[in-house]
């Protein structure tokens, strides 16, 4: 198995994307050596102002952008831009830490010349999604379609390999498989022979959705028959949940999605049980109340719900921007059990403005719509 330490290390495409973002926030240096936490692509849900945010909280080493959809045809520069404005920022969120960016797209060809030019504006390495699920992407034989067609796997991988610079890294997502996960190993090798210097896993089937449980324990299936890092996905919603997915998939590296969305304090919450867990190994005494509370507090949430409302303001459209709130609240409800209250005072607002007003009532907001905290 590939381990992140020595010279491994320092070529992989982890240590590439710090070295490039000097300002991001420094990795516990007691989490495991190899244990990297990030945040996962989510296409209507983790946009860059969410990314923004929950990477203010701390404890994620790399984000991917939510997917973009390649077709036949060259996407304009602007496109790329739109939808990863952090490519203007260095190819890092403001607080640093680096953006993969995410293709999704089935004919090698097109895929290839989308991605040279996704290239050249300098994002901290593409990322090839096999495992979206949406009909209307699988009708075209694109997402977790292709885990049907190894050898296209290779074609695709290679062709966007052979394309972008030797020092962009080219990594890939899967799930499992379309119907059934009989041929998941043969996948991640296809992906590996192609050229794929990282693996993440979802561990379920297209045909599983999103309904739990995750088959962590099929990643250390694949964990064991390539070379390549891999990294485990799929229902990591605890702390409890991140140790026991490590455990049964063999995987340092965890990628969090859903569950960083109801809890913007799970990353640093996960970094700080492996902090406990090195303290037991060398003599330390484990506190055995494994986060019952939230790393990040209702009450410091507050400033980062007024942010993401200013973000939502200045980034999306009119139309969006009360729907985007409502959205996290709906997650943050799991959580949260204040969230239910927000949640439900919100719930029919449509216009900005009745926002502005309960968030300014709630002391969020300042009465002249800036930032109450940032006074
Ligand atoms: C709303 C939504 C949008 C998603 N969009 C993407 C995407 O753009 N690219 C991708 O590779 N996976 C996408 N996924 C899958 C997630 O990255 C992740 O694999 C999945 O949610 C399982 O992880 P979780 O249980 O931690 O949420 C999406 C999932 C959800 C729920």
């Amino acid at each position: 198995m590939f381990r992140w330490d020595g010279n491994a290390h320092a070529n992989s495409p982890q240590s590439r994307d710090n070295a490039a973002c000097t300002s991001h926030l420094p990795v516990s240096t007691d989490s495991p050596v190899s244990a990297r936490i990030y945040l996962a692509p989510m296409e209507g849900l983790l946009d860059a102002v969410l990314r923004d945010v929950l990477t203010r909280v701390g404890g994620v080493d790399r984000c991917v952008s939510e997917f973009i959809r390649v077709t036949h045809t060259l996407l304009p520069e602007q496109m790329f831009l739109r939808i990863i404005p952090e490519l203007a920022n260095g190819g890092c969120t403001p607080s640093g830490v680096p953006v993969r960016a995410q293709l999704l797209g089935s004919d090698p060809v097109s895929m290839a010349e989308n991605a040279a030019r996704l290239a050249a504006l300098g994002p901290h390495g593409i990322d090839l999604n096999f495992g979206c699920p949406a009909k209307v992407v699988n009708r075209h034989g694109g997402g977790a379609a292709l885990l049907d067609d190894p050898e296209l796997l290779t074609r695709i991988v290679s062709a966007v390999r052979r394309a972008v610079p030797d020092h962009v890294p080219v990594t890939a997502k899967m799930r499992l498989g379309f119907n059934d996960d009989s041929r998941a190993v043969e996948c991640a090798q296809a992906l590996e022979a192609g050229g794929a210097e990282e693996l993440v896993v979802h561990a379920r089937t297209k045909a599983d959705a999103y309904r739990p449980p995750a088959y962590w324990e099929r990643v250390n299936d694949i964990r064991l028959g390539v070379d390549i890092p891999v990294v485990a996905n799929g229902e990591i919603w605890t702390v409890e949940d991140a140790l026991l997915c490590r455990q049964a998939s063999g995987c340092d590296s965890l990628m969090l999605g859903r569950g960083m969305v109801v809890d913007p304090g799970l990353a640093l919450a996960v970094r700080a049980a492996d902090a406990r867990a090195a303290a037991v190994r060398t003599g330390g005494e484990l506190d055995a109340k494994l986060a019952a509370e939230p790393a990040v507090s209702w009450a410091d949430l507050q400033p980062l719900i007024g942010a993401f409302w200013l973000l939502c303001c200045a980034r999306l459209e009119r139309r969006q921007q009360a729907g985007r709130l409502k959205q996290w609240l709906n997650f943050l409800r799991r959580r949260y059990p204040q969230a239910e209250e927000a949640y439900g005072a919100l719930r029919t607002f449509h216009a900005p403005a009745l926002v502005v007003q309960w968030l300014v009532g709630q002391g969020i907001l300042a009465p002249d719509g800036t930032l109450a905290t940032a006074k």
